[in-house]
């Protein structure tokens, strides 16, 4: 990088973007390259153990998030103190990752500052601009302004070719998310790493039944979705005595409003509990049977662990996963939920730990930091 030229900047502010951005910042601090990190505090409660987990402190924070903080507000106050960095330290390149408020945010400020963006995940669509709400718009915006786009996979470069993108802008790296995974894995492993006491009891007390993990949190889910997908656990809970579900609640209202109605948090062998810390998540992944989910990182997460997923969602952006037929596509129809619950099969083998990825080999940090220091600045 020449001396004239500004830092590289990092964006991070919700559980994705910090996941799979902290990674590639440390790797690119090890390779020498100029680096900050802010994170607009999209979300508080949410980032807080990652931060610790991974031991690094952001040099900038907006500290955004109100409670009730709807899209309007989260998206107009990114924009405003992003700008006002963004014009004090003259970045040379910003780092966005993914489809959130915050990465759609950060991009928009660095266009109107003609500041080059490059974007971590790029191409994912669903090709259904209401599904995922407001996330496949954000992707799309980012990558209009982009300059660099890091695709996880063949299929999303594809998609950017597709689209116009130019070929020699888009680079096919892996998911960053599987570096994360495989770095927390081997922490626990060598018991550098301690999962919390409670977490581990409730596995402990669960021996030989067959665990789900379900996380739902998606805003097009919000008015009847959830409540399916709600009624359908009841249902594979009713139909399976052996079946445990261990759900992590999203901090959301709308989670808890939907819980109550449909009194899924008063059946048996039911865990409504906290949001997981990030290596008592992973802790949990290494040991469940099966995952039901809506979220896109843990669907690469499971998936990339082996495990069967059933996708609660109309479509997917991640199609890797169906088409290696681990996951099934079951949307929120509570008739396919509860048949694709009852296909997951008690693994025989917990902890099968690392396999075969559709979504990388763990090594995308690498590819990335190395693209950029060559090609972006
Ligand atoms: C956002 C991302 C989504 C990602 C998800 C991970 C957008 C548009 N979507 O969705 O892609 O999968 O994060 O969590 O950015 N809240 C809290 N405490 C928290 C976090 C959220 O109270 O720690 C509340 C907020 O105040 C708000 C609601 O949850 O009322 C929704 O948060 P928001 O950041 O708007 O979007 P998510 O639905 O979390």
């Amino acid at each position: 990088m020449s001396e004239m030229s500004g830092p590289v900047l990092i964006v991070i502010g919700t559980r994705p973007d910090t996941i799979k951005l902290i990674p590639l910042y440390q790797t690119l601090l090890q390779l020498n390259i100029n680096t900050l990190l802010c994170s607009t505090g999209q979300h508080a409660e949410l980032t807080h153990d990652l931060i610790a987990l991974f031991q690094i402190r952001p040099d900038f924070d907006f500290h955004i998030m109100k409670p009730g903080q709807d899209l309007f507000d989260s998206t107009t106050a990114v924009l405003k103190r992003a700008k006002k960095l963004f014009q004090k330290i003259k970045p040379s390149l910003v780092i966005v990752q993914g489809d959130t408020t915050t990465a759609m945010s950060a991009a928009m400020a660095a266009f109107y500052l003609k500041i080059p963006v490059a974007h971590v995940e790029a191409g994912l669509r669903t090709n259904n601009i209401s599904r995922p709400f407001p996330e496949e718009m954000n992707r799309r915006f980012i990558t209009l302004v982009a300059s660099f786009h890091f695709a996880p996979t063949q299929m999303a470069a594809q998609q950017l070719f597709d689209e116009g993108v130019d070929p020699d802008r888009v680079f096919c790296t892996g998911n960053t998310v599987v570096d994360a995974l495989y770095q927390i894995i081997k922490l626990i492993d060598e018991r550098k790493l301690l999962v919390s006491a409670h977490i581990q009891n409730l596995f402990a007390s669960l021996k030989n039944k067959k665990i789900v993990l379900l996380t739902a949190h998606r805003r097009e889910s919000f008015s009847e979705g959830l409540q399916h997908i709600f009624c359908a656990m009841k249902t594979a809970l009713k139909n399976d005595p052996h079946l445990h579900i261990i759900f992590p609640k999203h901090p959301n209202p709308a989670i808890q409003r939907a819980l109550t109605k449909t009194r899924l948090d008063h059946i048996e062998n039911m865990h409504v509990i906290e949001p997981l810390p990030y290596q008592d998540l992973v802790y949990t992944l290494m040991n469940v049977d099966g995952i039901a989910t809506d979220s896109g990182g843990i669907q690469e997460e499971g998936i990339s662990l082996q495990i069967p997923v059933v996708i609660l969602r109309e479509e997917t952006d991640r199609p890797e996963g169906v088409e290696n037929g681990l996951a099934i596509l079951a949307g929120t129809n509570e008739e396919m939920i509860v048949s694709a619950l009852s296909c997951i099969q008690k693994r025989k083998n917990r902890r099968s730990g690392y396999g075969e990825s559709p979504y990388g080999d763990g090594t995308a940090c690498e590819q990335i930091a190395c693209i950029i220091k060559t090609r972006c600045l």
